[in-house]
């Protein structure tokens, strides 16, 4: 399972960047309304996509298809290997078809369901953006929903990367793996936590004890 970052925040993303092990940033409307009003979108993109240097998603705001594909063109123009993030309603769905038979990448968006997701990988979805913690939120279980969607790709092996979205906390993100999605994207405070493990700390700090022991007994 690849790692993306999900998060418009640029020190967020330079510092999981540093780690070495994230893929991409998915960002959207809400998460860039977040970030300083001043900054420049576009401009912050770029700035995302020079940092994470793989998949960056853009979302699309328009709610017609000719708007959305307008918004997906000038996004192209900024940077050519943008994959289009688009919300699953109707119009999107008819975006997404045009933009994959153009072989542009997209991410559908929005999806709570696995009947959603097959429809969105029938419309030539490159990427299906399956949303847990909105379920949970409403007391639906999220990570069935990812199970469900992972099960039916094993059986009709759909092309399209199922990427686990709307995770909060670091089991979310082990029953996303284990369910098999492609890629989780996760909040950096996330990826902090699944980081964090008290015998890692307590070992390292034994480990610099041990050696700082061993080089005063040496004298060095
Ligand atoms: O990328 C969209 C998704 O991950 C949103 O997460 O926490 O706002 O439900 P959240």
């Amino acid at each position: 399972m690849q790692l993306y970052v999900d998060s418009a925040n640029l020190a967020d993303i330079r510092a999981a960047a540093a780690l070495g092990c994230i893929s991409g940033v998915t960002t959207n409307p809400s998460l860039l309304a977040k970030e300083d009003p001043t900054l420049d979108i576009k401009e912050l993109i770029l700035d995302i996509h020079r940092t994470i240097g793989g998949h960056v998603s853009v979302e699309v705001v328009s709610t017609d298809t000719d708007g959305m594909l307008r918004e997906a063109d000038a996004i192209l123009e900024w940077f050519p290997d943008a994959t289009i993030k688009i919300p699953f309603i109707p119009a999107g769905l008819s975006a997404v078809r045009n933009l994959a038979n153009r072989d542009i990448p997209t991410n559908v968006t929005l999806l709570f369901t696995a009947n959603q997701a097959v429809i969105a990988a029938n419309a030539g979805a490159t990427y299906v953006s399956v949303f847990l913690g909105r379920l949970d939120d409403i007391s639906t279980d999220g990570v069935q929903a990812v199970r469900d969607t992972c099960e039916i790709w094993d059986v009709h092996g759909y092309e399209s990367q199922i990427i686990a979205a709307s995770i909060r906390n670091p089991l979310h993100l082990l029953e996303c793996a284990k369910a098999g999605a492609h890629i989780a994207t996760v909040p950096y405070k996330v990826l902090l936590q699944s980081m964090k493990h008290p015998l890692t700390d307590s070992g390292l700090k034994s480990f610099l004890d041990d050696h700082a022991k061993m080089m005063t007994a040496k004298g060095a």
